[in-house]
Parts: C-alpha cells; sequence; structure tokens
C-alpha cells in the first residue's frame, strides 16, 4: 500500500500553452520537451484505512489547501481506477525551488501518477502513465517517458499523450536554469492558458506550430543547435507575446530577464552558441551544447542579476524508488 516514485521535471523547447479541453488538460498544441537531471521530486504515496482525509508534505510542510485539493484531485483519478476509496497520505521533495518557473508540477504530478498507482497496484503502460499524469498537470505527461519528449494533444483522453522522440544519450545538451527571482509566481500556468484564447495573437502562434514543431523534431534528430535554439527562442517569445496580449494581460518577465535575453544575444554574437528559453516566470533557462556549459556558466558567473544556476543534461523519465520518505 505505500510506493515511491523519483521524477524529472522537464524543459520544453515547444511549449504547451493554451488548452481544448481544460477539464482533461488536453492541450490546444503538441509540445516537445527535454527531461532534466538536475530538477527531480521523489514523492511516496501510502493508501491507508486509518487515513480520514488525503495529506500532503511538500519540503518538509504541510502544502497549502489549494495544492492539497489539487493532488487529492489526481487521487481521485487513480482511486477510480483501482474503485477504492481508501484516503492517501502523501509526503514530496524537490531538489529545486517551487514557483520559479522551472515546473515543479510537472516532476510533482509524474511522480504522483507513478508512486500512487504502484501503492495501489495498479499496472498501467507507459503511455496510460502519460495520460494519467496529463490530468494532473499538462507538463507532467512529458516526464513520464524518457529523454526527449513530445505529448501529442490527440483529440481524446487516450490519443493526447505523451511518447519518447529519442534517449537521453542520443544528444548531451544542456539546460541551464539563470534564477533572477525566488519568488511565487503570481498568476499560475493554469491562468495563462485560460487567457491564452483572448489573445489576438493565439490563433497566428498556434498556425505556425506545425512547421516549428518539425524544425525541433529535425533539429533534435540531427543534432543541430543553431536550428533547434533558433526555433525555441521563437516559441517562448511567441508564449509570452500571447501572455502579454491575453485579458487580463499576463507579464512573466522581471527586468533581469530582458536584460539577460540581451546578454544571450550578445554572447551569440561573439561566437557563443547559447539559446534562451522561458516558461511561466521571470527565469531564464540557456540552452547550449555539453561542450559549452562552462563558457556559458563562466559568463554567467559575470551578472549580477543571476542569484544561482541550476545545471541539468537530458535524463530518464519518471521512475519507482526504494528510498521512501516515511
Ligand atoms: C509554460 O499546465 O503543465 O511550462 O500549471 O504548473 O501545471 P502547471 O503547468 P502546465 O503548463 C506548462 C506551461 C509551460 C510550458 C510547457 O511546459 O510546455
Amino acid at each position: 500500500m505505500k510506493a515511491t516514485a523519483v521524477a524529472p521535471s522537464n524543459i520544453a523547447f515547444i511549449k504547451y500553452w493554451g488548452n481544448a479541453d481544460p477539464q482533461r488538460n488536453i492541450p490546444s498544441n503538441n509540445s516537445i520537451s527535454m527531461n532534466l537531471s538536475g530538477a527531480r521530486t521523489r514523492t511516496t504515496v501510502a493508501f491507508g484505512a486509518a487515513f480520514t482525509a488525503d495529506s500532503l508534505v511538500i519540503d518538509g510542510q504541510p502544502a497549502t489547501e489549494t495544492a492539497r485539493a489539487r493532488a487529492s484531485r489526481h487521487l481521485d483519478h487513480i482511486r477510480g481506477l483501482a474503485q477504492t476509496d481508501l484516503r492517501a497520505r502523501v509526503v514530496s521533495e524537490s531538489n529545486f525551488p517551487m514557483g520559479t518557473g522551472i515546473a515543479s508540477s510537472a516532476s510533482a504530478f509524474a511522480a504522483l501518477s507513478v508512486a500512487g498507482t504502484a501503492a495501489l497496484d495498479i499496472a498501467l503502460d507507459e503511455r496510460a502513465m502519460t495520460e494519467l499524469a496529463r490530468l494532473g498537470s499538462g507538463s507532467a505527461a512529458r516526464s513520464i517517458p524518457s529523454g526527449y519528449v513530445e505529448l501529442e494533444v490527440g483529440s481524446s483522453h487516450t490519443t493526447a499523450y505523451a511518447h519518447t522522440l529519442h534517449a537521453p544519450g542520443y544528444w548531451d545538451l544542456r539546460d541551464i536554469v539563470a534564477i533572477v527571482s525566488r519568488e511565487e509566481k503570481s498568476i499560475g500556468s493554469s491562468a495563462g492558458h485560460t487567457a491564452a484564447e483572448t489573445s489576438p495573437h493565439f490563433a497566428t502562434r498556434l498556425s505556425e506550430l506545425p512547421a516549428r514543431l518539425e524544425t525541433v523534431r529535425r533539429a533534435i534528430r540531427g543534432r543541430n543547435i543553431e536550428a533547434l535554439g533558433e526555433a525555441v527562442e521563437a516559441d517562448a517569445i511567441s508564449l509570452h507575446a500571447v501572455a502579454m496580449t491575453s485579458h487580463p494581460p499576463i507579464y512573466y518577465w522581471a527586468p533581469a530577464t530582458l536584460r539577460l535575453i540581451h546578454a544571450v544575444q550578445a554572447w551569440r554574437r561573439e561566437g557563443l552558441p547559447v539559446y534562451f528559453t522561458l516558461d511561466a516566470g521571470p527565469n531564464i533557462h540557456l540552452i547550449c551544447q555539453a561542450e559549452d556549459e562552462a563558457d556559458v556558466l563562466a559568463h554567467l558567473a559575470d551578472i549580477d542579476d543571476v542569484l544561482e544556476t541550476l545545471v541539468s543534461g537530458p535524463a530518464e523519465g519518471a521512475q519507482l524508488g526504494d528510498k521512501h520518505l516515511f
């Protein structure tokens, strides 16, 4: 009745922004990501007749009621698969700060899905596990398979699933998060997804995506950092243009975010192949090849805005573990 799972967060090269079906987190567009070796969540779940309600502890603290209720709704999906009413105790630890543009919900709901089903002895294949994880958080579906992953939107619950494009060892890329703010974001991705279609630029974004998705698939397949980087930057800016022109408008950037974008462009003019992307927050993810990691870190060390860096390579997907948290 108890199981533990470890899941990576992931960084999207083509972002998920907007839902075709908000009830079931069926996105409006396919997305492509890389699992992050340096950003993981470990979660232990136990179901028991002794528990009167679901409880959730995150990083040693009782979770907020909002977070507990969201986890509880996900546990309802898992309970539904096993046809049980048993409540659960959930304890979770991440090795990276929450709410800073690193998708903690991706690793959290991936780990909760794998640990929760194992605790109830429910056997799901990888595809079905990605569909379950997606119900908790759309991006969590991409943290189940290994390496470079695409989330297909399909048209229904069982066609909106994620799968590996390439194993982690296929291309040794780096994602270096430059943390410029540790504040919780004030507007979460969920509100952003809802607002997306109020932007006049949302339809343009969607119309550009089939070609950009193909560029990214081809760039990963051909290990072409320039082609990947250009498409990744264009996609991030397109998402933020939609967010900034939504009703109400959402500005995720801090002044330091733009200073870093300018810095990355300058480094590239000097010959360093490094590109940026941004999720729903002010922190910048720098994408480069492993051979340029030291150079990128040396450049970042000169920038006062950068409070901390977090380096990841491509990682395996979610896995069961035996180091329980209780
Ligand atoms: C900008 O709905 O997966 O990171 O609200 O944290 O569950 P949560 O996020 P989710 O949206 C992710 C939005 C994104 C882009 C992406 O990862 O594809």
